[in-house]
């Protein structure tokens, strides 16, 4: 079975073919950056409008690619939620259309769960159970992982997520969109030292995390310092420190707990260099062995969601009826 997945749920138009026989043949990504970096943010209605352009034409890339046709497509699956509305709603429709109009079944797919199953892709995959630290622009979730469809959330955010937190303190120190990674390059230049920020929730028990406050402790010491290229810099790098230390606290707690052997990292913020490198030491510690998606696989793509189409289309899931999104839905 060859699954088309469609993956339009925020500002990445992502299509991608995955083979039960040959697995991933062929990806396309989209990234809208160029059209929301003058706005400082993802514009939803342009999103949408974005999306509609170019939802067939990469599909249409990707199948030409292979040598394959639409008759080829024996599945479709594409993000359901969560993500903005108007940009969801372009991929069921199409899904659902492209569906009908092939005579295939379609299913729509939790985003998250995609991306926790991301890792899936890569030559050496996590063995279940897992546990995902799962870090993108609108969450922040620790989940228990004892197969596909079987999750137990054990921490979240409280408040932004690590994505989000990334882009705000991005912002103050007058980064451009999207700001992670460019915040992620300013700390590569920050000495580490001239500026300290807390590690929220960590001297507590549990497993959730909160970011807000650290985000105002970067607004206090942006006002308050000198404005010069290396104190940016060293502000960047505080900021960065704060959250891997926070992870690494959280992570190893999780894995304590759970006696789970194997970690997964993904979702945009697991791009991070920084978080991987202190991840993968905190899992070593433990007995454990961490696995990521490869960089352009943690950001959104339609990959992930053609891979977690494809697990759940095989085991027989159909959306039951018409065009349906889920712009909030819990895992
Ligand atoms: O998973 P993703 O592409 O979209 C969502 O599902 O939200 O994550 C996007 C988030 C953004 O907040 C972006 O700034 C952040 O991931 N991000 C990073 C890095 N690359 C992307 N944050 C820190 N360091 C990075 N290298
Ligand atoms: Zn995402």
């Amino acid at each position: 079975m060859i699954v088309l997945g469609i993956e339009t749920s925020c500002d990445e138009t992502g299509i991608a073919l995955y083979s039960g026989d040959r697995g991933l043949i062929a990806h396309r990504l989209h990234s809208q950056v160029a059209t929301h970096a003058t706005y400082g943010g993802v514009v939803p209605e342009l999103a949408s409008r974005d999306h509609v352009r170019r939802v067939l034409p990469l599909a249409q890339d990707c199948l030409a690619e292979e040598g394959l046709d639409a008759g080829d497509i024996g599945g479709i699956a594409y993000a359901r939620g969560p993500g903005l509305a108007g940009a969801l709603l372009v991929g069921a429709s199409v899904a659902e259309g492209l569906g009908w109009a092939l005579d295939c079944p379609v299913l729509g797919v939790h985003h998250m769960e995609a991306h926790l199953l991301a890792p899936m892709l890569e030559p050496d995959p996590p063995a279940f159970p897992f546990l995902a630290l799962l870090v993108s622009g609108g969450h922040t979730l620790l989940v228990e992982v004892a197969d596909i469809g079987r999750y137990r959330v054990l921490g979240e955010s409280l408040d932004d997520a690590a994505g989000e937190a990334f882009d705000k303190t991005a912002k103050l120190l007058g980064l451009p969109y999207p700001g992670g990674p460019q915040l992620e390059a300013l700390a590569r230049e920050g000495e580490p030292g001239p500026f300290r920020f807390p590690r929220p929730m960590t001297d507590r028990p549990g497993l959730d995390f909160s970011f807000s406050g650290l985000k105002t402790a970067v607004v206090n010491a942006v006002r308050e310092a000198d404005e010069d290229a290396p104190t940016r810099a060293a502000i960047a790098r505080a900021f960065q420190d704060a959250v891997v230390d926070t992870f690494a606290i959280k992570v190893r707690r999780a894995l304590e707990q759970t006696g789970v052997r194997h970690l997964v990292v993904a979702g945009g913020v697991g791009a991070n260099q920084a978080l991987r490198g202190r991840l993968r030491q905190v899992a070593e510690d433990q007995g454990a062995v961490m696995a990521c998606p490869r960089l352009a696989f943690c950001t959104d793509n339609g990959a992930m969601i053609a891979y977690a189409g494809y697990r759940r289309l095989w085991a027989g899931e159909r959306d039951p009826g018409p065009v349906d999104i889920r712009p909030r839905w819990p895992m």
